[in-house]
């Protein structure tokens, strides 16, 4: 496995490739890898020639109050789990950002809702630093996880409006063996809100299971099961608009971010 830090390295390397005509395909992410994270390393693995993962933790995608500089770090454990999972070149830039950068990429409609009404310049950050990474990578294909399934929608729409010529692959939510969406957040858990966060995946499979046609009904139902210290949202949406419904008639996707201390958990499941 190579690892590159300078912009300009991994773009020389991304145009030969390209020249070529090899299949990139490419796994975004901020670092700190778990689990979830190398499931997604190694089904992209799977079906590319050139694999690249890039691990940068974005300011852009951070908002005033959320602490940039408490995120967690861990480059050489990384760089051994991205070996392990059959990574080609892992992309470590320390600065992203020519100094005079001046674009922001911003996706409208799905973006306003849910995470972004919480984190309102959030979304913005994320598709300003994918739009330039996959700029830099020129990927074939990139993979996003649908544990954060509002990002994987708004990504999938960027690349789709932007005629990017890029497939966004969807990679499978990854839990813990007790049921608990992996996270990267989760080691900010005390043992108590982890063991009370697990009724977060039991409400919305005990939600999936429900025959009752409508979301009201089933949300009721789910946030009687969450113990937290409060629930930001619980929605199930249509998968691709992410607006609400109110009738169960087809597949969608049960959405919801609850509170323990100042962490965030997000969690989601197919439904219908
Ligand atoms: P990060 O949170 O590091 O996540 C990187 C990728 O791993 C994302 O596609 C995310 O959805 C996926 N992922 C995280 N936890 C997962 C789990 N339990 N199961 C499956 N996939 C999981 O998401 C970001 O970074 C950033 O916003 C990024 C896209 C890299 C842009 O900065």
């Amino acid at each position: 496995m190579r690892i590159v830090q300078s912009v300009d390295e991994m773009h020389d390397l991304a145009l030969s490739w390209r020249r070529q005509g090899r299949e990139v395909g490419f796994v975004p992410t901020m670092g700190y890898l778990h689990r979830g994270h190398t499931t997604l390393i190694e089904l992209m693995r799977a079906r590319s020639e050139v694999l690249v993962v890039s691990i940068y933790v974005n300011p852009l995608q951070f908002g005033p109050t959320e602490d940039l500089t408490r995120y967690p770090r861990d480059p050489e454990g990384d760089a051994a789990k991205c070996a392990a999972a059959g990574c080609d070149v892992l992309f470590m830039p320390n600065n992203l950002y020519p100094s005079d950068f001046r674009t922001t990429v911003s996706v409208r409609d799905i973006t306003t809702r849910w995470e972004g009404a919480h984190r309102p310049t959030h979304f913005d950050g994320v598709a300003t630093v994918v739009c330039r990474l996959f700029g830099l990578v020129q990927p074939t294909a990139a993979m996003f996880g649908e544990k954060d399934y509002q990002q994987y929608t708004v990504l999938r729409s960027m690349a789709r409006d932007l005629a990017m010529g890029i497939e966004i692959v969807p990679g499978p939510l990854v839990r813990d063996e007790d049921g608990l969406a992996l996270s990267s957040r989760n080691v900010y858990l005390s043992p108590d809100q982890r063991r009370r966060a697990l009724s977060l995946h039991r409400a919305l499979f005990q939600m999936r299971a429900m025959t009752d046609r409508s979301a009201a009904v089933r949300i009721a139902a789910g946030l009687e099961a969450i113990d937290s210290d409060g629930v930001d949202y619980l929605a199930i949406v249509d998968p691709d608009s992410l607006e609400p419904v109110d009738i169960i008639d087809r597949p969608l996707r049960a959405i919801l971010v609850a509170r323990y201390g100042s962490v965030r958990l997000l969690d989601n499941v197919a439904i219908g």
